[in-house]
């Protein structure tokens, strides 16, 4: 009979009793002769790749390793980072859900369903590049090069093992542009130089390319010493180590030795990835965490975040006394991160301060203005700003009414016909001495649509002519617009034509706007960003701070 999983479990008093600071030993299954296989991480072997053909195992593999090592290790010597990038939410039980309560200690993040979402791949190997950075200088300064040493020397600290799995990691790996090279020179550094800080990774893959695009860096290959095959699976031994390719069903070749056939070990590997077989492991796990534990960050990239529930936004609050905040913060979304934070385009009183939003997309036009003006409303007491709320497109007309409303006393409500006025009175107010006490907000939906009842001209200026006046003048003055345009061409063509300046925008959040468009005066260098649409995603660049455009996740509606 197949050996149950928690034969893989020492005895429950005997859990969280190990020692990380020279490595991380756990069964993955048995042997020939009934002995348990064991698996290690750390100076050697310090990575592990796994690999085999779609439903072998690998995820249940994932299962048990880290259901073996969890139960060995307490969360002050082990802490995990899981990343999966196909579909499916079987990772997603390792974060607290609505089922269940629970959540694995070890676990800090979980991101799953990442997809096309390359850039949350990327954040977590820059993230763990400044933890091996971080590592590194303790050790310099107390003179010492390994985790073990460190440990020693510092015996207060918190320097847990950390190991990073990557399910399904071709993906990120995949397309040749600045995204996978970059991502390929961190998996590198951190191969090379995690080992000694305790750092470790563990890839999956089911597809060879994903192990070939890793061939073309030996380097970074080698560094991968542990090797974990499945049935059938192709090019994660050595050239000609061929045992995978008989295994049967739910073994594994182990492989500690780069995949040499001298280092096979044939291991069973027990069915783990239940759900009734693994609750059972994390509700233990769970009640013995310690009381300040918090659970694990839950990245889901089919998942669409709420602005009340974002820290960035709860933590805005009204400026003290009379005066308007001096740098008000306008939140976008949620940045493609290891944290979920804001993007947030502040609005301090300097040339530039307006935001465009460029594209099509009707919904997401509307969470990104919509996010913006509801955080803004949460930094100014009620009657301290005034919100100006102008809808030219119907589509838009739900989303732009309800934000109207929730503004209540301190907005109002323009229309193509009514656009003029509000240019009108926004430039006299901008002519008159002195600067306004009270911030005026200009939320624009769709402002292209004004171009007509704005080329008509009163008292000798058109509406264009206005606006054009606002955006340059009015942010000094405590006046900003935030507007959307359906289009770069568009907006290009309100500022002035083809060829008009764009620093009155200081900042933009690009839609399903192609990256070449966004070249020239809005984006630095030639060409534009590195940038293709996708659903319910924007590019966010700020001149004023950013050196490259920001993935951001527009929040989901308010209402
Ligand atoms: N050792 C095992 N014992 C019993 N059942 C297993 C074992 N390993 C995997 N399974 C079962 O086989 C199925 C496929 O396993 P798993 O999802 O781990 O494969 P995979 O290699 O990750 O596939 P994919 O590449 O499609 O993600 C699952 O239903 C799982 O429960
Ligand atoms: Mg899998």
């Amino acid at each position: 009979p197949p050996t149950p999983f928690t034969d893989l479990l020492p005895p429950p008093e005997q859990m969280w009793k190990e020692d990380s600071a020279h490595g991380l030993t756990a069964p993955i299954g048995e042997g020939p002769h009934g002995r348990p296989v064991l698996l290690t991480l750390g100076d050697y072997p310090p990575h592990a790749l796994i690999g085999g053909p779609s439903g072998t195992g690998k995820t249940n593999l994932i299962f048990a390793w880290i259901g073996a090592l969890a139960a060995r290790y307490s969360p002050a010597e082990l802490e995990f980072y899981l990343l999966d990038f196909k579909e499916g939410v079987s990772f997603a039980r390792f974060a607290q859900g609505r089922r269940d309560p629970s959540w694995l200690p070890h676990m800090r993040l979980v991101g799953i369903n990442v997809n096309t979402d390359r850039e949350f791949g990327l954040a977590l190997l820059r993230f763990l590049a400044e933890e091996l950075r971080r590592r590194a200088d303790a050790a310099k300064k107390h003179e010492v090069t390994k985790l073990a040493e460190l440990r020693a020397v510092d015996p207060t600290g918190h320097w847990p093992r950390i190991v990073a799995v990557v399910d399904e990691f071709q993906a990120l790996l995949a397309g040749r542009d600045v995204v996978a090279r970059e991502a390929a020179d961190l998996l590198e550094d951190l191969a090379r130089r995690g080992r000694s800080q305790g750092i470790h990774l563990v890839l999956a893959s089911q597809d060879v390319r994903g192990i070939e695009a890793l061939w073309g860096r030996p380097a970074l290959v080698a560094q991968f010493t542990l090797r974990i095959a499945l049935p059938k699976a192709l090019r994660i031994l050595a050239e000609r180590n061929d045992a995978a390719q008989a295994l049967p069903k739910y073994h594994a070749v182990v492989n500690a030795e780069s995949g040499m056939t001298e280092g096979n070990e044939v291991a069973r590997i027990p069915s783990a990835s239940d759900w009734e077989t693994w609750s059972e492991l994390q509700h233990r796990l769970w009640r013995m965490r310690p009381a300040d534990a918090a659970p694990a960050r839950l990245f889901d990239g089919d998942a669409v975040p709420r602005l009340t529930d974002a820290p960035d936004f709860r933590a805005l609050t009204p400026a003290a006394g009379d005066a308007p905040p001096r740098g008000p913060v306008a939140l976008l979304g949620e940045i493609i991160d290891v944290q979920a934070r804001s993007a947030a385009l502040r609005l301090p009183r300097a040339p530039g301060r307006n935001l465009a939003v460029l594209g099509t997309r009707v919904d997401e036009a509307c969470a990104v203005l919509d996010a913006a003006a509801r955080s803004l409303a949460r930094q100014h007491r009620p009657g301290a700003a005034r919100y100006s709320i102008a809808c030219l497109d119907p589509d838009a007309d739900p989303a732009a009414r309800a934000l109207y409303e929730d503004l209540a006393d301190d907005a109002a409500w323009y229309d193509e016909e009514t656009v003029p006025e509000l240019m009108a009175e926004t430039t006299e107010a901008l002519g008159r001495p002195g600067t306004p006490a009270t911030p005026h907000y200009l939320f624009l939906f769709a402002v292209d649509a004004a171009a007509g009842a704005l080329s008509r001209g009163t008292g000798g200026r058109s509406g264009l002519d206005r606006l054009r006046r606002i955006l340059h003048d009015g942010p000094e003055r405590r006046t900003h617009v935030l507007a959307w345009w359906r289009g770069v061409a568009r907006m290009r063509a309100d500022l002035g034509g083809p060829a008009a300046r764009t620093d009155q925008i200081g900042a933009w959040v690009a839609l399903d706007v192609q990256g070449g468009e966004l070249g020239s005066s809005l984006y630095p260098g030639t060409g534009g960003p590195d940038w293709y649409p996708r659903p319910w995603r924007g590019l966010f660049f700020d001149r004023a701070v950013h050196r490259t455009g920001q993935v951001i996740i527009p929040y989901g509606p308010s209402r």
